[in-house]
């Protein structure tokens, strides 16, 4: 090889720098935005996640006809489907309303399986946005192995990401995952992306959630929240008590936490069940909530607050099929763990936040006040928070109980129960749905 045969790279001065802010793709679905960073980036690649059945499809078609709406230019979205027939695809896009008006000359489907074929399409095309629905449908007739393989997955995704970055159009990929996002391609993905959505919530209910695990041109703190309906997922204007569960009596083992997604704080109630283990090692389960943590946890407390549950069976999850990450869960979910062992509801109206450390003691969380004025205004009426945050931060609506350790926390959640709900409900309510409040 002669050194003129070397491509050569062109610096540019950092002043100089293209500046992503100014060209973004705004969907105008303030939930979608918010999640994006504002809007998708052109020449960028995004990797859509979630479970079969979840509802990509149908938010990205609702993206896409946000996209084309009142452009002041002529936009167009290629939907690709690797996956679903044209026919199919329109049939969703009826169900969404969106075979009149703008979104039905705009966006532009292509059922095809081939990368190739795709790609070609989009050249032509030159739409703003390219949607791949799925990217383990894509295969390369370049590559040996079946669609779906690692290998094609991969092919397909690299050739897709080169392409939308010479031709300056945003591509989007669905990728199915798993709960565990233990689905071999999309996880392979992630690094060559440059941001992975992923669409969260129970699939036998309505809720989802819309977050970003990686963006390379925004936050990945934001949430959305959506609601899927008859007619498509609508945004949830005011989600942070969304997530709550109604119980008609109290319930051992159900702790609800004000956890905060970005700036945004959002109710939701962590459950726990214990029960003493059969014959064999006892099991674990842990769902929308890290199972290290747990078991973490289950040894804190053993050794510090004298609740010891080595030999029982040991389940725990987040209400709404939401996960959490937040530390702030700790706290509650070691509370529901001692709940439901000791058969004891917590307190009425009462939340809990904070984190536990390795010795039973608790540790602040940020924003503290940002989220006790969400639990207040919800209706809740008593706090259990670490000590040494609350001096200062408390706020006057509710009653704050700050304590230094889990066991000193665990004796404030069985304490006192039976106040009364602000709004005069019974006082046994240990969540409020939005509906309650009237
Ligand atoms: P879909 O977008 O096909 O999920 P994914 O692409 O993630 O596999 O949506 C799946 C479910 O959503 C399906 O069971 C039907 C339901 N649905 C609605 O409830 N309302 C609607 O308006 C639409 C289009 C779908
Ligand atoms: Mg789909």
């Amino acid at each position: 090889m002669t050194r003129a045969s070397v491509p050569i790279a062109v610096p540019t001065p950092l002043g100089v720098v293209a500046d992503v802010s100014v060209s973004r793709i705004e969907c105008h679905v303030a939930e979608l935005d918010r999640v994006t960073g504002g809007g998708v980036v052109p020449g960028s690649i995004v990797l859509m996640g979630g479970e079969p059945g979840i509802g990509k499809s149908t938010l990205l078609l609702q993206f896409a006809a946000g996209v084309v709406k009142g452009a002041p230019v002529v936009r167009h979205v290629l939907y690709a489907s690797g996956e679903e027939s044209g026919a199919q695809v329109r049939l969703r896009a009826g169900r969404l309303g969106l075979l009149e008006g703008e979104a039905a000359t705009a966006i532009q489907v292509v059922a095809e399986a081939e990368v190739g074929a795709v790609i070609e399409a989009a050249r032509a095309l030159r739409p703003a946005v390219l949607v791949v629905d799925s990217v383990q449908t894509m295969r390369s007739e370049d590559l040996d192995g079946p669609a779906g393989s690692v290998g094609q997955v991969r092919e397909a995704a690299g050739r897709l990401a080169a392409f939308a970055k010479s031709e300056e159009i945003a591509v989007i990929l669905v990728g199915h995952m798993t709960k565990d996002g233990s689905l071999a391609g999309p996880k392979t993905l992630e690094h060559l992306v440059d941001a992975v959505l992923t669409l969260e919530g129970d699939r036998y209910a309505s809720l989802r959630v819309l977050r970003a695990t990686k963006n390379r041109f925004g936050s990945t703190d934001e949430v959305g929240v959506f609601e899927m309906g008859e007619t498509g997922l609508t945004e949830v204007a005011d989600p942070s008590g969304a997530f709550l569960v109604h119980h008609v009596g109290p319930v051992a083992g159900s702790v609800v936490v004000p956890t905060m997604e970005g700036t945004r704080p959002l109710l939701v109630e962590v459950q726990a069940l214990v029960g003493p283990a059969g014959v064999g090692p006892p099991r674990r389960t842990a769902s929308g909530i890290d199972p290290n943590r747990m078991a973490l946890l289950l040894a804190v407390l053993g050794r510090h607050a004298g609740i010891a549950l080595g030999t029982h069976d040991v389940y725990a999850n987040v209400a709404g099929g939401l996960s959490v990450s937040d530390r702030g869960v700790d706290l509650p979910l070691s509370i529901a763990l001692a709940s439901s062992a000791r058969n004891m509801p917590v307190a009425a109206s009462t939340v809990a936040v904070g984190e536990v450390g390795l010795l039973g003691e608790l540790r602040a969380v940020p924003g503290l006040e940002r989220r006790l004025r969400e639990v207040a205004r919800l209706g809740f009426v008593r706090a259990i928070v670490p000590a040494g945050e609350a001096r200062g931060r408390g706020i006057d609506e509710i009653e704050t109980v700050a304590v230094p350790t889990l066991r000193d926390a665990i004796a404030a959640a069985f304490a006192g129960g039976g106040l009364p709900h602000a709004d005069g409900s019974p006082p046994h309510m240990t969540a409020v749905g939005p509906a309650m409040l009237g």
